[in-house]
């Protein structure tokens, strides 16, 4: 006998979202000369019109962020700002489902995820920088311990609300003020964290967050009254940042993309293994930088593992992302989907062999059914092109230099996976691997006191743990 899951929605009446939204400057909200569709990515449904920023509304946000600076919050002592801090953490939970729902109509991502991941990594983030506020002097960071000033913050529709966390939480705790800009797609949660500035009782101008697209991201990173941009998204905006700031004061941090290698040795648990890939290529839709979407696997277990593999893939629920049952999402984006499409198209034209789970997707909004391909080669470009999507390439390897030698062939450098039950094997693979954050015998697990960061095209510099602090101190590399 088959047990069905009944529906169980989440109820959407938590949040209030306003038809049209304006920009949050210096602790006012602003009106917006132009604006364009948030929508709901599983129904296309249009949620709110957003503000799209122009040169002169961040150079509103600039002058305001530079005055709060100058006047109040470097005045302040690490402890108050710590209180402010405190106070933005603990609103943050308390509101935690409505934060939640929202992600998750904005985003697509399901609500299992928004509400158990997404907002009390958030919260914590808030807690973890609280703590350092008053603190710097003992953090043992390799810089400075002075604020650069105004920092411009540049983020991605993936995790919009954490990543808000993960950039606003060090600068903050650090006695920087803001100019942040979330992404087009996934405006709603940033909105709502300008209410809750407001609700702590922040001093005006301290956070100032501009919506808009790239032109807008383009105008913080070239207002000469910016000293420190960080910025998360794709490598090639990375790049276009990377040149603009090069002749500029500027500090820059930059987490760009990448094609994490899930190492996957003989002696593994398999079941476990399982569970653990799917978690690094199935959480979040796979728009995870640091997803594993390179799954290398050793010839002796290969066939095993793919085949309780595609067992468990039939058993992943796709659908509406407000059903606490749900494990996979909607595509953020139909732009996001259009690029899925077309790099599993090139993954069958190049001759990997393609298989979908058995599932039954929505019609409206953007889906895509899990799916792997096998006989993948290091040189097709599934092997060496981040997907961002719930799609995972195979490779398989026969000695231990082999499946180094195969996960290191990649521009990019963030995260990977090793799945052994040999301390010895363990050790020795992780002081081979060229990457940022890697994992053994589990995935995707995040802690605000452990930095992240890449090597090579993933970008440069570390956000979270001591290290993190750095990036937003007078004194750090670039
Ligand atoms: P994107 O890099 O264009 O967008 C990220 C942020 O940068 C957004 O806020 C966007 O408005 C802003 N932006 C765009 N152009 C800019 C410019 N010239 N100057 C300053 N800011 C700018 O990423 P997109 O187009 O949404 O996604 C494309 C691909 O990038 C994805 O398919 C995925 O492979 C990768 N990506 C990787 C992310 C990561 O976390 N590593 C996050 C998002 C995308
Ligand atoms: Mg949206």
């Amino acid at each position: 006998m088959i047990f069905e899951y009944a529906a169980a929605p989440e109820s959407r009446s938590v949040v209030k979202i306003d038809p049209v939204y304006g920009h949050f400057i210096n602790g006012k909200w602003v009106n917006g000369s132009s604006h364009f569709n948030s929508i709901n990515p599983a129904t296309e449904e249009v949620l709110s019109q957003i503000a799209l920023g122009t040169a002169a509304d961040v150079d509103a946000a600039v002058k305001a962020a530079r005055n709060a600076f100058d006047k109040s919050w470097s005045k302040l002592s690490g402890r108050e700002r710590g209180k402010y801090l405190f106070r933005i953490a603990r609103i943050m939970q308390e509101r935690a489902r409505e934060f939640a729902v929202l992600e998750t109509l904005d985003n697509g991502k399901p609500i299992r995820e928004s509400r158990d991941v997404d907002v009390p990594l958030s919260a914590a983030h808030f807690f973890y920088h609280a703590g350092w506020a008053d603190k710097l002097e003992y953090a043992g960071v390799d810089t400075t311990t002075a604020p650069h000033g105004v920092v411009g913050q540049i983020i991605p529709w993936n995790f919009p609300l954490l990543m808000l966390a993960w950039k606003v939480a060090p600068a903050l705790a650090t006695g920087n003020t803001v100019v942040l800009k979330p992404a087009e797609t996934t405006s709603l949660t940033a909105l709502l964290f300008a209410q809750v500035c407001q609700q702590a009782g922040l001093p005006d101008g301290v956070v100032n967050i501009v919506t808009g697209d790239g032109s807008t991201g383009s105008a913080i990173v070239n207002h000469p009254g910016i000293d420190k941009i960080a910025f998360t998204g794709s490598t090639e905006v990375g790049k276009l940042i990377a040149r603009a700031v090069a002749p500029t004061n500027k500090s820059l941090t930059l987490e760009l993309g990448g094609k994490g290698a899930n190492i996957v040795f003989g002696d593994a648990a398999i079941d476990e293994t399982v569970e653990g890939i799917v978690n690094g290529i199935f959480f979040n839709q796979g728009h995870v930088c640091c997803a594993g979407s390179r799954l290398i696997l050793q010839e002796s277990i290969a066939d095993e593992v793919l085949e309780k593999l595609k067992r468990r893939m039939d058993k992943i629920r796709v659908g509406d992302p407000l059903d606490k049952n749900t494990d996979l999402g909607a595509i953020n984006s139909a732009e996001q989907l259009a690029k899925i499409r077309e790099l599993t198209a090139a993954g069958e034209a190049e001759g990997a062999g393609r298989w979908s789970a058995n599932c039954e997707l929505p019609t409206n909004g953007f889906w895509f059914a899990p799916t792997i391909f096998t006989g993948v080669t290091q040189a097709h470009r599934i092997a060496r092109e981040e997907i961002f999507g719930p799609v995972l390439s195979v490779l398989t390897f026969r000695t231990p230099a082999e499946a180094i030698e195969k996960a290191n062939n990649t521009p990019f450098g963030l995260s990977a996976g090793i799945w052994s039950e040999k301390g010895s094997n363990i050790l020795w693979a992780t002081q081979q691997l060229r990457a940022g954050v890697i994992w053994a015998n589990t995935f995707n697990k995040f802690d605000p006191a452990s930095p992240f960061g890449g090597y090579k095209e993933s970008g440069w510099g570390r956000e979270g743990g001591r290290h993190g602090l750095s990036a937003y101190l007078k004194g750090s590399a670039k």
